[in-house]
């Protein structure tokens, strides 16, 4: 309801309302998207850290709301997202604006401080969430080592000669039957760097769970790797944005000389989804087999319903997600392609030019108001 409002107030409010009203509708709209991520985690990382309660005749009871709410996973896990979703909304308007500039739009000018105040904000966000992604493997590794073992595709908590296995597998392919991988090429001693920041430590192998306790490999082994690859590339990015304005090269002149750049941004502004996606497969496939860790497993939490309501809820679902989706790249994409509407009304902030003046070059900071 919160939310719904202010959305409303928003998309349909400008020109209705005070300029003030909107931005005051605008930070609602994003406060509540983010109380609702929270209670999300709130609730999706309980299931992965099931503090503060006990089970009682099959049933969970709360014994600190403190300790279920604030539990340990979720303490990384929503920063995790929330950065996550900053990254894929800063992203997105860097990516337009570059093209934009790439396109040497006539509004191009304009969107010089768009990509300006996103990239630089990226410079310190981007790096932040590589932070972020390495505290939550170590929560992960400390609360579900068998979910970090499958990340990682690590079967063998020892080497052949009893020493610890620290290598960590840049690339391998899991063979889940034969209980180890097919092929592995590993940097030695990074698994105890990445997960308990020491050159040599004991990280928990999958070998050390019964093999009915053990999470799938091959899809979190890959959605992990692709995740952090789309965020190490963002990283960079953004830093070189940073570097370039270091260097005085970040001006419309000195980026139009450097289209592979513009084409660089504009290409990870796709980035941050892969990452969610990817992101979410890894969380959701490698906690298996447990619902709520260590408590219920996935198998008791079996819905009651019918084979054919199932089915036909989940393909309803699908369709109704896919059309929404399509539906909203189609609109983003037209709104994008048309671009800002040049003929629009405009009012100038410092010179208090008349609405209904046309924008020219000269006036940069305008505040576009539509006709319609
Ligand atoms: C490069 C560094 C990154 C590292 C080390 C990293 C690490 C992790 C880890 C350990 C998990 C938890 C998996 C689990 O619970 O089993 C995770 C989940 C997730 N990651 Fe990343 N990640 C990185 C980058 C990113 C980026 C760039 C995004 C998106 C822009 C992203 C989005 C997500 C999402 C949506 C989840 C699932 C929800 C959550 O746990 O918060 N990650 N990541």
């Amino acid at each position: 309801m919160y939310e719904a409002g202010f959305i409303g107030l928003m998309v349909f409010g400008w020109g209705k309302i005070s300029k003030k009203m909107h931005l005051f509708a605008t930070f609602n709209v994003a406060f509540s998207s983010m109380l609702s991520a929270m209670w999300i985690l709130v609730a999706n990382s309980w299931m992965q850290s099931p503090t503060g309660v006990h089970l009682e005749n099959g049933l969970f009871l709360v014994d600190s709301w403190k300790d279920a709410i604030l539990n340990p996973n979720f303490l990384t896990a929503f920063p995790h997202m929330a950065i996550a979703s900053f990254e894929i909304g800063l992203f997105f308007v860097a990516g337009i604006s570059a093209w934009m500039i790439y396109k040497k739009r006539p509004n191009a000018k304009m969107f010089m401080k768009t990509l300006t105040a996103s990239l630089m904000a990226l410079a310190v966000i981007a790096p932040l969430q590589v932070y972020m992604g390495d505290a939550l493997g170590r929560t992960v590794a400390e609360h579900d080592p068998a979910a970090l073992a499958a990340m990682e595709g690590h079967w063998h908590t020892y080497n052949a000669d009893g020493t610890p296995n620290t290598s960590w597998n840049v690339i391998a392919w899991p063979n889940e039957a034969k209980g180890t991988n097919d092929f592995q090429i590993g940097i030695p001693h990074m698994l105890s760097l990445l997960e308990d920041h020491k050159w040599v430590s004991t990280v928990k192998g999958l070998e050390e769970f019964k093999p009915e306790d053990r999470p799938p490999v091959l899809l979190p082994f890959y959605a992990f790797r692709i995740m952090v690859a789309a965020g190490g590339l963002l990283m960079i990015i953004a830093l070189w944005a940073l570097y370039l304005k270091y260097r005085g090269q970040f001006t419309l002149e000195g980026l139009q000389r450097r289209p592979w750049f513009l084409r660089l941004v504009v290409f990870s502004a796709i980035l941050p989804y892969i990452a969610i996606w990817t992101g979410w497969w890894t969380r959701e496939v490698a906690r298996q087999p447990w619902i709520v860790h260590g408590l219920m497993r996935t198998s008791e939490g079996v819905s009651q319903m019918s084979i054919t309501a199932e089915i036909v809820w989940f393909v309803g679902f699908v369709v109704f997600d896919l059309l929404v989706w399509v539906g909203a790249w189609y609109f983003f994409a037209k709104v994008v392609r048309h671009g800002p509407d040049m003929q629009a009304e405009v009012v100038h902030q410092s010179e208090n030019i008349p609405v209904g003046s046309l924008m020219t070059d000269k006036h940069e900071s305008i505040l576009i108001r539509p006709t319609a």
